[in-house]
C-alpha cells in the first residue's frame, strides 16, 4: 500500500457500491423471508469489520503522511537566508532625492501639490491670461467636464501658489513632482515627466539671490567645476524671466553649455493672487525637468528607458547617482 489515497479506491473497490460485498447485499432480497434477517447482519457484520479495518489502515497513513509532509517542509530558521534579487530604487527618484537634499541642507522646506490640479493654481494665479497665448504654450489634459476647470498639472508652478497661501512668510519651498501634458511617447518625450520647482519669497530677496542659489545647486550636480548662464526669456510668472544653462564639465562630448531649465523673479501679480504685498516682499522662483536632467548629466539618450522601469537599467545607478 503506497498510500491514504490508494487505500481509498480499494476501499471503494471493496466495500463501494459495485463491490462483490454490495452485490451480495442486493441478493438478500431474493432470499427467503425467514433467511433475510441472518443474511443482512452477516453482509452488515462482515461489511462492518471492512470499514473498520479501512478506516484503522487509513488513518495510520494518513498521520505518516502528514509526518513526512511536515519533515519535508521543515524550515531551518538558523539556515542563513537565500539571496533574493532586489529591485533598484528609480534614477529619477534617486535625482529627486539629491536635489530635495541640497535645498533642505540650505533651510528650504519640501512642498507638495495635487496632480490633478485646479485651472486656477495651474494658469491663471500664475498670470496667465485667460487669451495669452502662453496657455498655449503647454499641452494641457483637461479633465471633462469642462466646467469643473481641472486638469492634470502641466507643470509644478502651480505649487508656488498653493504654497504661499498654506504658510507663513517667508516662503523657501522645493517641490518635486509628477507633470503631464499631451506628448507622444519618443525617445525625448513623454506624456508624464518629472519637474523640480523651487519657490523663495522673502523681504528684500533680488536675482543675486537667485543667480547665487543656483549656482550652489548646479555645483552639487554637476561638479565644482559648473557655472551658470542665464538667459533672458519670457514666462507669465516672473518678470524679469531667464533660461538657465549650466556649463556642464563632464558632458558626453565634452564640457558644453547645456539647457537646464526656467527662472526669474515672482512676478507681482502671482503674489498679489496669494494675497501677498509685492511691495513688502519679492522672491524668485525656477523650475527643470528631471528626465531631461538624467539625461543630460548621466548620458541616458532614450526617454523609453526611463518609463519602461526596467530593473537593469535602474541598477546601473546603484542607490546613488
Ligand atoms: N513652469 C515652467 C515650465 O514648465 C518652468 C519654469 C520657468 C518654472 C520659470 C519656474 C520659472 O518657476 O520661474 O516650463
Amino acid at each position: 500500500m503506497q498510500s491514504a489515497q490508494d487505500l481509498r479506491s480499494l476501499k471503494s473497490k471493496l466495500v463501494g457500491e459495485s463491490s462483490p460485498i454490495s452485490k451480495l447485499n442486493a441478493l438478500i432480497k431474493d432470499l427467503p423471508n425467514d433467511q433475510k434477517a441472518n443474511a443482512g447482519k452477516l453482509v452488515g457484520s462482515a461489511r462492518a469489520e471492512l470499514n473498520a479495518a479501512f478506516e484503522a489502515k487509513e488513518s495510520e497513513l494518513e498521520a505518516l503522511e502528514r509526518k513526512e509532509q511536515l519533515k519535508s517542509e521543515t524550515v531551518d530558521i538558523t539556515a542563513s537566508p537565500s539571496v533574493l534579487r532586489h529591485g533598484a530604487r528609480h534614477p529619477l527618484s534617486l535625482l529627486m532625492d539629491q536635489v530635495s537634499e541640497v535645498f533642505v541642507g540650505m533651510g528650504w522646506e519640501i512642498a507638495d501639490g495635487p496632480e490633478l490640479e485646479n485651472e486656477w493654481f495651474n494658469f491663471d494665479a500664475l498670470n496667465f491670461h485667460p487669451d495669452h497665448p502662453a496657455r498655449a504654450m503647454q499641452d494641457t489634459f483637461f479633465v471633462s467636464p469642462v466646467e469643473a476647470h481641472l486638469l492634470l498639472r502641466t507643470h509644478t508652478s502651480p505649487v508656488q501658489v498653493r504654497s504661499l497661501l498654506e504658510r507663513e512668510l517667508p516662503v523657501y519651498v522645493l517641490c518635486p513632482g509628477r507633470v503631464f501634458r499631451t506628448d507622444e511617447l519618443d525617445a525625448t518625450h513623454t506624456p508624464v515627466f518629472h519637474q523640480v520647482e523651487g519657490l523663495a519669497i522673502d523681504k528684500g530677496l533680488t536675482m543675486a539671490d537667485l543667480r547665487g542659489t543656483l549656482e550652489h545647486f548646479a555645483r552639487v550636480m554637476f561638479g565644482p567645476e559648473a557655472k551658470i548662464r542665464l538667459r533672458p526669456s519670457f514666462f507669465p510668472f516672473t518678470e524679469p524671466s531667464a533660461e538657465l544653462d549650466v556649463w556642464h564639465p563632464d558632458a558626453k562630448g565634452g564640457p558644453r553649455w547645456v539647457e537646464w531649465g526656467g527662472c526669474g523673479m515672482v512676478n507681482p501679480n502671482v503674489l498679489l493672487a496669494a494675497g501677498i504685498d509685492p511691495e513688502v516682499y519679492s522672491g524668485f522662483a525656477f523650475g527643470m525637468g528631471i528626465e531631461r536632467t538624467l539625461m543630460f548629466r548621466n548620458g541616458v539618450t532614450d526617454m523609453h528607458d526611463m518609463v519602461e522601469a526596467d530593473v537593469r537599467f535602474s541598477e546601473q545607478f546603484g542607490s546613488v547617482i
